[in-house]
């Protein structure tokens, strides 16, 4: 295939032509849209680094869910910032707490979307790290049984999936055999099983209220340098019993994405995380970036890695564009 036999740009003239020898297409059918549900009613605070994303009480939160379900989003990914935090995170695994009145509410009013809930304490803790702490290290194993509980307490509330986000060693394990334990065998989990200590979380803990007191989470969230170590953190995962697994954040991490699809053959689900969402709505609010076309070259770029499925808070306008 050499010029001027072969020349590329003849199958690039026109629109048509395009279309037709285009490799990678984005559905609405591969986004889930995350959400952050507080206690109250009538809340609908923004989120002053996201523009568009809000902290929604569970009226407000429900509504916007049967929003996102009209617009042909089949799955939200709920996350919790509850009242009160305390050194336990008590409030993770309480009958009542807010993430199990927004799956409840989700469920009792939209049943027909999936609602995949996160598993992590790090909105729940007063010191804000993802575990029970012992001096000023994460205890391992003592988290992971507390997450298994808190795991349980979101299927209890009719949770359709669970997704730990913790990075504790043997997390999966803990859950399935606790979720196994309390008769929900069936329960798929959505293992964030390659997930780095990232810089582009940086808007989410705003969103989330979760940034820790001291510290940070280089002790047990990945190494931004290593990918031969991801595909180590999937292996064990899957041997855990993950029914999904996860490369977090996407557009730094491509090439872990692409290794995982070809190396592991679960469905793959990439999270477009709150910083690569905010530098993208900054920019364009700054007129320096047309802000819709960089989204979906950016979303077109994680499916075209491997991403079965993306987590986005683009969701709803991406499904937009998309049913138009
Ligand atoms: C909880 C969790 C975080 C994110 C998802 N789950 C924050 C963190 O680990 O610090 C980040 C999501 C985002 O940035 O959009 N541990």
């Amino acid at each position: 295939m050499n010029f001027p036999d072969y020349r590329p740009r003849r199958l690039r003239k026109n629109e048509n032509l395009r279309r037709m020898i285009r490799e990678t297409k984005l559905s609405v059918d591969n986004l889930i849209y995350p959400l952050f549900a507080v206690p109250g009613t009538k809340v609908k605070k923004p989120i002053d680094s996201m523009p568009g994303i809000f902290q929604m009480s569970v009226d407000h939160l429900v509504r916007e869910i049967q929003r996102v379900k009209e617009l042909g989003i089949p799955a939200v990914l709920l996350f919790g910032i509850p009242d009160k935090k305390d050194e336990i995170a008590s409030g993770a695994m309480a009958k009542d707490g807010i993430i199990q009145q927004a799956i409840r509410g989700s469920k009792g009013k939209v049943p027909d979307i999936l609602v995949i809930t996160d598993v992590c304490l790090c909105e729940y803790t007063s010191h804000g790290h993802c575990g029970m702490l012992e001096k000023e290290d994460v205890a391992n194993d003592a988290t992971i049984e507390v997450l298994a509980e808190t795991a349980v307490s979101h299927a209890k509330a009719g949770a359709d999936m669970v997704a730990p986000s913790a990075m504790m060693d043997g997390q999966i394990a803990a859950l399935r055999e606790g979720l196994d334990d309390a008769g929900f065998d069936n329960l798929p989990i959505m293992a964030y099983s390659a997930k780095y200590a990232s810089c582009f979380y940086g808007p989410f803990r705003e969103a989330a209220e979760s940034a820790p007191a001291f510290g940070d989470r280089r002790a047990y969230q990945m190494d931004p340098a290593n990918s031969d170590e991801a595909m180590r953190e999937i292996t064990l995962d899957v041997s855990e019993g993950a029914d999904i697994i996860m490369v977090k954040p996407a557009l730094a991490y491509l090439d872990v994405i692409r290794r995982a699809k070809e190396e592991f053959d679960l469905p793959l689900a990439a999270y477009n995380v709150s910083g690569e969402f905010s530098m993208i709505k900054a920019a364009a609010q700054m007129g320096w970036i047309d802000g819709e076309r960089a989204m979906m070259e950016s979303l077109t770029a994680i499916r075209r890695a491997g991403a079965d499925m993306i987590i986005t808070y683009f969701a709803p306008d991406v499904a937009k564009i998309l049913e138009a």
